[in-house]
């Protein structure tokens, strides 16, 4: 057995902090504001219900792989892969998995800073008010208001971009563990005040069945394997922040003595039960109001500010939620930046606080093209069945959710069963060789690489051109 490493950057402070850390990182905007309008877009229970095979069949197994990595090699997703594949006596090649984390990092924290740019937003116009009595009309004249509007969305989204560079320059562990032990479960509560009022509503009923009831003659303009697969693969990617090398980095501040399985059951359940929440809170609104499943990124902005308007204290708890999913995706923003950071402290003997400055302005600077794509340069295209309205948002999105975190997560699968030691994995997984630890090996053995191939093979139509499915 080689020696075990430890990190440059630290270690959590206790077994919880991991979790506490890594839940932060899954829980946000993905739960929140993705997973609603993606079920919304692709028509509903079936696409839930994929998205949970997806991430018990998919996530999961690799989620565990990645951790493991991670702590193994203890160094930035790039060295990390670079000193496993020495150690593993494979090609250095390898390396450019982490790199390509960083790359599909820094796409990733650039929308998704324009997005927790709208939900700054939302804390003020909720907080003064604006909701009020609202109908369905007023609510999304409100949202096309503020997309429209390039130089707001730039000021959001540069705000969100500094607080995100401030805390990571700070170093993950001071700070991040306290918030996220208390923010966490407000925002569960308050995501429990949402579904409270969503029960009040006329079509409560028809929110849920739409959400938990696949509908199969609704996808029958639909190619069950091309359209609903992919989004809910990268859906699971994407939600449990898989594939780019963040779960990576955190894994390699993660004890020796602690429980990886654990862990990842623990973080899985946490994330998945807060987008289903969500679900139940918003899609009820969508029915009672009128409004359209398929509403696009807008949906949680359009729908959730007229429950507020509606309930009583309103006003309270709408900027109340504004202000902890802000905060969910504070924390979420945090593991999309610490791999590049890592690298540059590690490799370019930079100040943490230099490094993610670099970082930060970088992200910034792509985040550019997404404040645009709302506006003066939106163009509409067709992908998965589903008309996209924000060209390059979109096209951003597609490209790393869709293709670049599975494909890094394939690769994380192949390099974890296929070409580490099998001794190596046993001895990181603690599990002895029971039947856990057999169930892990099948499923990031074979069923998680097979099931990103097929999925993308299908969504490529290459089996459509070799006849296989209608
Ligand atoms: N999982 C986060 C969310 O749902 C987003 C995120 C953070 C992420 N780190 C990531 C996604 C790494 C992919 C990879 O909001």
């Amino acid at each position: 057995m080689t020696a075990k490493r430890t990190s440059i950057h630290g270690q959590w402070s206790s077994r919880w902090a991991f979790i506490l850390a890594a839940t932060g990182s899954a829980v946000g905007l993905g739960n929140i504001w993705r997973f609603p309008y993606l079920a919304g877009e692709n028509g509903g229970g079936a696409f839930v219900l994929v998205y949970l095979v997806c991430v018990v069949l998919v996530g999961i197994p690799i989620m565990m792989a990645e951790i493991l990595l991670g702590r193994r090699g203890r160094q930035s997703p790039i060295n990390t892969m670079d000193s496993l594949a020495a150690e593993e006596g494979l090609s250095r090649h390898w390396h450019l998995l982490g790199w390509m984390g960083v790359v599909a990092g820094f796409i990733i924290l650039s929308y998704y800073s324009v997005i927790a740019g709208w939900t700054l937003a939302y804390i003020f116009r909720t907080g003064a008010g604006a909701f009020v009595d609202a109908d369905a009309a007023f609510s999304k004249q409100m949202f096309t208001e503020l997309i429209s509007d390039p130089e707001r969305l730039l000021a959001w989204h540069t705000i969100f971009i500094v607080m995100s560079v401030v805390i990571v320059s700070r170093g993950v562990k001071s700070g991040l563990e306290r918030a996220v032990k208390f923010l966490m479960p407000a925002l569960l509560i308050l995501l429990l005040v949402m579904v409270g009022y969503a029960m009040s509503t006329e079509r409560f009923m028809d929110g849920i069945t739409y959400l938990f009831v696949p509908d199969f003659e609704q996808l029958a303009d639909k190619n069950f394997f091309a359209d609903i697969l992919l989004p809910a693969l990268g859906q699971a990617f994407f939600s449990l922040s898989i594939g780019m090398g963040a779960i990576m980095i955190y894994g390699s501040y993660l004890s020796q003595k602690s429980s990886i399985t654990f862990n990842c059951f623990s973080i899985a359940i946490a994330d998945t039960s807060v987008a289903l929440l969500a679900g139940v809170a918003i899609f009820p609104i969508v029915f009672t109001y009128g409004l359209e499943p398929a509403g696009g990124p807008g949906l949680i902005f359009i729908t959730l500010p007229i429950a507020f308007g509606q309930m009583p204290f309103g006003t309270f708890f709408g900027t109340l939620f504004f202000i902890l999913l802000l905060f969910a995706a504070w924390t979420s923003s945090i593991s999309l930046l610490e791999p590049a950071v890592t690298w540059l402290v590690e490799n370019r003997n930079m100040s943490r606080v230099k490094a993610t400055t670099i970082a930060g302005v970088i992200a910034w600077l792509l985040g550019l093209v997404t404040v645009l794509s709302f506006n003066h340069w939106a163009f509409s295209f067709s992908f998965a069945g589903v008309i996209k309205e924000n060209g390059l948002f979109d096209i951003f999105d597609i490209l790393t959710s869709n293709i670049l975190l599975p494909i890094g997560g394939l690769l994380v699968a192949i390099f974890a069963a296929w070409l580490m030691s099998r001794s190596s994995t046993v001895d990181e997984l603690g599990l002895g060789d029971s039947t856990a630890y057999q169930a892990w090996r099948f499923a990031v053995r074979y069923v998680a690489p097979f099931g990103v191939i097929v999925i993308f093979l299908n969504a490529i139509g290459v089996f459509k051109l070799l006849g296989f499915v209608e």
